[in-house]
């Protein structure tokens, strides 16, 4: 959660000015307020139905978020940003609302950034019009960051590359556009990036359902590779970058983002190809020293012994289900945000950047 101070830019801000087809690519509002409820597209059937849900109150709005039906860091936030104007025009109490929104998930800190940011504005007095507003800012401030970050991402990255992704960093996960997938768009809309790949993304397959239904929607042609294909793929020389999102920065820069990032950091380092994580500024959380004080999601077992309810591990088999993990700011090339771009960051230059 981070302070306002401006980010030095490390490279000319002209290379930041590509041009953009909005009108070809990013279509999809996962997250839409209809005048009185949350609607949101459930991400748990995609791509194989699109069924939308209708949330009425802030108890729906946990729910949806706690079992996936909404996720990615930003969307969640947004999404719990509604639910406290639901709460608040339903005169539910909002520090019930609040807590009970805040405890959905532990480790996507823009959860909290936006239930911090609503709840300073509802103790200003903000009534429900006003706390209404609030929640738009935060959903229309993110689609902005997104679209810079994608323009400020794509500069760095040398025409007619191949990228690699993981998980499922769009529109979906977004108020739109997306972080890594945002980059990703830019990239292709600039023909910078010729080859996208995205890892299939165990259990949840966010980067088999998800990412590729919205590359595929887009006309951006990608492979979807197994997650144990990574280190062959960047072997072959096929991919210069890999580009992730991200769901908690802390203080000296380590990252938490979906299980599987930090082994393609690792695999990335080996092989000379360049990892770069964009998140907007809501990511950051200056108070959170490191990685190892990051809070790990640990989801249910079951997550892992069966796929689409179908069981395919022996019975009494047990398994440990971590949904993140915490890449190292030493294995990050570049971090990416819509306050501009970190080189190689560490504690000083998050300091310098998000610092009180
Ligand atoms: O468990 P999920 O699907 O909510 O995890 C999502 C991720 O890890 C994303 O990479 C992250 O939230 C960034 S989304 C812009």
């Amino acid at each position: 959660m981070a302070g306002d101070a401006e980010i030095a830019l490390t490279f000319p801000l002209s290379d930041a000015n590509i041009p953009m087809d909005d009108d070809r690519y990013d279509h999809v509002r996962a997250v839409q307020w209809r005048g009185d409820h949350l609607r949101l597209l459930d991400q748990r059937l995609l791509p194989r139905e699109e069924r939308w849900i209708d949330c009425r109150n802030a108890a729906e709005v946990t729910q949806a978020i706690r079992d996936l039906a909404v996720r990615g860091a930003p969307a969640i936030g947004i999404a719990a940003a509604w639910g406290v104007v639901l709460a608040a025009r339903q005169g539910t109490p909002l520090d019930a609302a609040l807590g009970m929104l805040r405890a959905a998930r532990p480790t996507a800190v823009n959860l909290m950034w936006a239930l911090d940011r609503m709840k300073a504005r509802a103790e200003a007095g903000a009534e429900a019009a006003s706390l209404e507003r609030e929640a738009q800012a935060i959903q229309d401030e993110d689609l902005a960051a997104n679209r810079r970050m994608g323009a400020l991402g794509a500069a760095l990255i040398a025409p007619h590359s191949g990228v690699l992704t993981h998980c499922n960093t769009g529109s979906l996960a977004t108020a739109g556009y997306g972080t890594a997938l945002g980059v990703i768009r830019a990239g292709v809309a600039a023909q910078r990036i010729d080859h996208v790949y995205a890892c299939e993304t165990r259990p949840w397959l966010q980067g088999a359902r998800l990412t590729m239904w919205e590359l595929l929607r887009d006309g951006i042609d990608a492979q979807l590779i197994a997650d144990s294909a990574a280190a062959f793929l960047m072997h072959s020389g096929a991919v210069q970058w890999v580009v992730v999102g991200a769901d908690r920065i802390a203080a000296n820069g380590d990252t938490a983002n979906k299980i599987g990032t930090y082994q393609l950091a690792v695999v990335a380092r080996h092989h000379g190809v360049k990892f770069m994580v964009v998140a907007p500024a809501s990511t950051v959380d200056m108070h959170t020293g490191s990685g190892a004080d990051i809070e790990i999601e640990l989801r249910d077992a079951g997550e892992l012994l069966g796929v689409g309810g179908v069981r395919t591990v022996v019975e009494g088999a047990r398994a440990w289900n971590p949904v993140f993990d915490v890449t190292p700011a030493g294995l990050i090339d570049v971090m990416v945000t819509e306050r501009g771009v970190i080189e190689r960051p560490d504690g000083q230059s998050m300091q310098a950047a998000f610092g009180r």
